[in-house]
C-alpha cells in the first residue's frame, strides 16, 4: 500500500475587502455623508443597513442588524422612505411590509446566490410530491418564493420557527442545506431539506478555521450556521454553539474571552468592533466577502435619496401571501 499523498493548504490571498470591492474612489466622503444627512431629512427617509455591509455604509446608517433585526426596523418605521442597504430581497421584505412606502435598493444588482437557488415552481413542485407538508423559507428568498411558503425564518430564529409546527407535519425546508443541518441538530427534528447553499459561506473551508485558530489560540470561534465548515468544526468540538449575525454581538459581549475568530461575511468584523470595543476580532478568511453586499456605496445611496430610484415593488397577488409568513417570521424569537 503506499502513502496517500498530502494536499498542502494553500493560503488564500488575504485583502482588506474594503480594497478589495471599492468600486470607486470616494472623492470627498465628508461631503457624501453630509449630502446624505441633508437628503435623509428633507425626504423623511431612514437607512437599514445589514451587517455585512461596508464601513462608511454601517457609519451612516440609522440602524444595522441581521436580517430579522432588519425587517422588525422595516416593520415598525414611521419614515415615508426606506433605503435598504442590503440586499434586494431584504428591500423586498420591507416593501411586503411597508406597501405605501417608498423602498430603495441603491443597487438594482445586490442579489444574491442563496436566493437564486430556488424558484416559486421549485417549491410548488416540491409541495405537490409532499402534500401536507409545511414550507418554511428561509428570509433570503425571493417575494414569490415567499408565497409559497408557511412560514419564514432567518438565522436567528429557524430553531424557535420549526419548535412552534405541530409534530406530526412533514417540514420542507428551504432554501440553505447547513442552516438545515443546523435546525435538525438542535430540534433533533427530521425535515425535507431543499439543497440550496451561499457562495459565501459555503467556500469558508475548516482549513480556514483551523489555520486562524494556530495563529489565535485564545480566540473563540463565532460561527454562523450556514457555513460549510460547520459540520466538520462541531464534530471536533460537539458544545460548540452557532450564531445568526446578532446573536455573535451578543455572545461576543458575554462572553470573557478578549479574541474572537469571526466564521461569516468579513462585514461582521465591522459590526462586531464597533458594538464590543476593547475585544479583538479576527475574519475567518478576507475572502469571505459577499459582493452583492458590497455593491451598495455612499455614492449610490446618495443618487437613491436624490432620485427616490431605484425603487422595489412587489405585485399586491405576491406581497399579500408573502406577508403571512412573514408576520408568522416576526412574531417568534
Ligand atoms: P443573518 O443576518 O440573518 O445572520 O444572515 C446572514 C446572511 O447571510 C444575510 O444575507
Ligand atoms: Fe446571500 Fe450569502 Fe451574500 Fe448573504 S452573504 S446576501 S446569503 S450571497
Amino acid at each position: 500500500m503506499t502513502d496517500r499523498p498530502v494536499t498542502p493548504v494553500i493560503p488564500r490571498p488575504q485583502t482588506p475587502h474594503r480594497d478589495l470591492l471599492q468600486l470607486e474612489v470616494l472623492p470627498d466622503e465628508a461631503q457624501m455623508r453630509a449630502d446624505i444627512e441633508q437628503l435623509r431629512q428633507e425626504k423623511n427617509a431612514v437607512i437599514l443597513a445589514h451587517n455585512y455591509q461596508r464601513p462608511e455604509v454601517q457609519v451612516i446608517a440609522d440602524f444595522v442588524g441581521d436580517s430579522l433585526g432588519l425587517s422588525r426596523q422595516a416593520a415598525r418605521t414611521d419614515a415615508e422612505v426606506i433605503v435598504f442597504a442590503g440586499v434586494h430581497f431584504m428591500a423586498e421584505t420591507a416593501a411586503i411590509l411597508n406597501p405605501h412606502k417608498t423602498v430603495l435598493l441603491p443597487d438594482l444588482r445586490a442579489g444574491c446566490s442563496l436566493a437564486d437557488t430556488v424558484t416559486a415552481q421549485g417549491v410548488r413542485d416540491w409541495k405537490a410530491s409532499n402534500p401536507g407538508g409545511l414550507v418554511v423559507t428561509y428570509v433570503n428568498t425571493t417575494a414569490d418564493v415567499k408565497a409559497e411558503s408557511d412560514y419564514c425564518c432567518t438565522s436567528g430564529n429557524a430553531v424557535q420557527v420549526v419548535q412552534s409546527l405541530p409534530q406530526d407535519v412533514p417540514v420542507l425546508f428551504a432554501p440553505d442545506r447547513f442552516l438545515a443541518a443546523h435546525v435538525i441538530r438542535e430540534t433533533g427534528r427530521a425535515m425535507d431539506v431543499w439543497d440550496g447553499a451561499c457562495h459565501v459561506h459555503e467556500a469558508i473551508r475548516p482549513e480556514d478555521v483551523q489555520s486562524q485558530q494556530a495563529a489565535y489560540p485564545d480566540a473563540e470561534l463565532l460561527i454562523h450556521p450556514e457555513c460549510g465548515c460547520s459540520s466538520r468544526i462541531l464534530s471536533a468540538i460537539p458544545e460548540l454553539q452557532l450564531y445568526s449575525t446578532e446573536g455573535m454581538i451578543h455572545r461576543a459581549q458575554a462572553s470573557a474571552a478578549q479574541e474572537f475568530i469571526v466564521v461569516t461575511e468579513t462585514g461582521m468584523v465591522t459590526r462586531l468592533q464597533h458594538d464590543v470595543p476593547g475585544k479583538t476580532f479576527i475574519p475567518v478568511s478576507r475572502t469571505a466577502c459577499c459582493e452583492y453586499m458590497k455593491m451598495i456605496t455612499l455614492g449610490n445611496i446618495l443618487e437613491s435619496l436624490q432620485n427616490l430610484q431605484p425603487r422595489v415593488t412587489v405585485p399586491e397577488e405576491i406581497r399579500t401571501r408573502a406577508l403571512l409568513p412573514i408576520e408568522r417570521m416576526l412574531a417568534i424569537g
